[in-house]
């Protein structure tokens, strides 16, 4: 049987859109940009590299070939900056918003600068959108959303108090968009991600999530520092899964418009057992592991546990997230391996495996 996501893939490449990734040097924007353009779409992207790099657009490039390559126009602005808002989306029939600054930690520690990309920034990016009267609008909304609300799994309808600045940008985000459906008849659509993970997500900084970290200096040998007591557990999802969402998402019909939707899996995978899965999936690639983790104290801002109910993105988008998180592990590591040597700060590392301990936020 053909899957709703095989479905629309066949459709956009019958029938080629134009498309505006912000944050396209970034993690997901640079996954996203790469299957739009793998799917013969036009694609804008905007970004300012403040957390993204010239060298995902470089491997994207790479990876997609030059006739693709040559559907893609890049512009080098700031969603602070209205002007350079106004300019990418001109023309543009689907907009997938990813810029922001991410990480609750970098949040604490200067909420004035995650405000303005994230709500400022997001604000520019509905006004340019609605007046250049794009399709539809998804954003990249946060589980974070759901803060100290102590359900389990999370759904959508039942959120609690922000735990950080960068939560309340997250919510801000959701609040705007239905107040520009409500008010301008706006069409935009929030995913809440759940803890993504994949290719070219960052290893290194003070910020950086906590497998690229992991994995980064499990190569190493290095030791990891597992905050709390490793029993904290989240719903790590793969990448794909979450390229999938939002091309699902862009052309959703009318009824599943001006709604938030969890992307995940609706898996629980703990500290340790997220540990023990590198450390097997490492062996498979040929890097033993001997360190074992040490634990220090839990972190402020950070959530215990964390599920996602996915059943509304299922119903109602046709989402059918394709890896759990064993196979996109499986899948994400020989990149991160391959990647041991060429440029990354990390990557010099690599063969000096030595002794310090590496702590990631999650
Ligand atoms: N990775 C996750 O697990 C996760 C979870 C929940 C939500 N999100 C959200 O998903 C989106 C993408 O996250 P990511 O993990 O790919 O992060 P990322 O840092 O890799 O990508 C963000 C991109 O936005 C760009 N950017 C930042 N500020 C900008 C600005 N002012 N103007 C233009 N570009 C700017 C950065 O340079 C970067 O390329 C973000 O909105 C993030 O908050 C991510």
């Amino acid at each position: 049987m053909v899957n709703n996501f095989e479905k629309v893939r066949c459709d956009l490449r019958d029938h080629p859109r134009k498309w505006l990734v912000t944050g396209c040097a970034g993690f997901i924007g640079s996954n996203l940009l790469e299957t739009l353009l793998m799917l013969d779409q036009d694609v804008i992207g905007l970004d300012n590299f403040a957390t993204g790099y010239q060298r995902n657009l470089d491997e994207v490039q790479q990876r997609v070939g030059a006739k693709q390559w040559g559907r893609f126009q890049f512009f080098n602005g700031d969603i602070r900056d209205s002007a350079a808002c106004k300019e990418a989306v001109d023309g543009v029939d689907y907009v997938l918003h990813q810029a922001a600054l991410g990480s609750v930690p970098r949040s604490l520690e200067n909420p004035v600068a995650t405000n303005d990309t994230n709500i400022n920034g997001f604000l520019n990016m509905l006004i340019a959108s609605r007046d250049a009267g794009v399709k539809s609008f998804v954003y990249a909304a946060s589980s974070s959303t759901y803060g100290d609300h102590p359900g389990l799994p999370k759904v959508e309808d039942c959120i609690g108090r922000p735990l950080s600045p960068y939560a309340v940008t997250k919510y801000v985000n959701e609040l705007y968009a239905q107040v520009f459906a409500r008010c301008y008849n706006f069409k935009a659509i929030g995913l809440r991600y759940f803890n993504v993970f994949g290719k070219r997500q960052d290893p290194d900084g003070a910020y950086a999530a906590v497998i690229p970290k992991w994995i980064a200096a499990m190569i190493m040998d290095q030791q990891v520092t597992i905050n709390g007591d490793g029993g904290t557990s989240r719903d790590f999802c793969y990448v794909e899964n979450a390229v999938q969402a939002n091309l699902l998402a862009a052309v959703a019909p009318e009824d599943c418009l001006n709604e938030v939707y969890n992307v995940a899996v609706g898996d629980i995978t703990t500290l340790n057992q997220l540990h023990g899965y590198l450390t097997r999936i490492l062996a498979a690639n040929g890097i033993t592991v001997t360190k074992e983790p040490v634990y220090a104290v839990f972190r402020r801002g950070d959530v215990l546990h964390s599920q996602a109910d996915v059943s509304k993105a299922v119903k109602k988008l046709g989402y059918a997230p394709e890896y759990h998180i064993y196979a996109g592990l499986e899948a994400a590591m020989p990149w991160y391996v391959a990647h041991s040597g060429r440029g990354y700060a990390w990557e010099d590392r690599i063969y000096r495996r030595c002794e310090s301990s590496v702590s990631a936020r999650i």
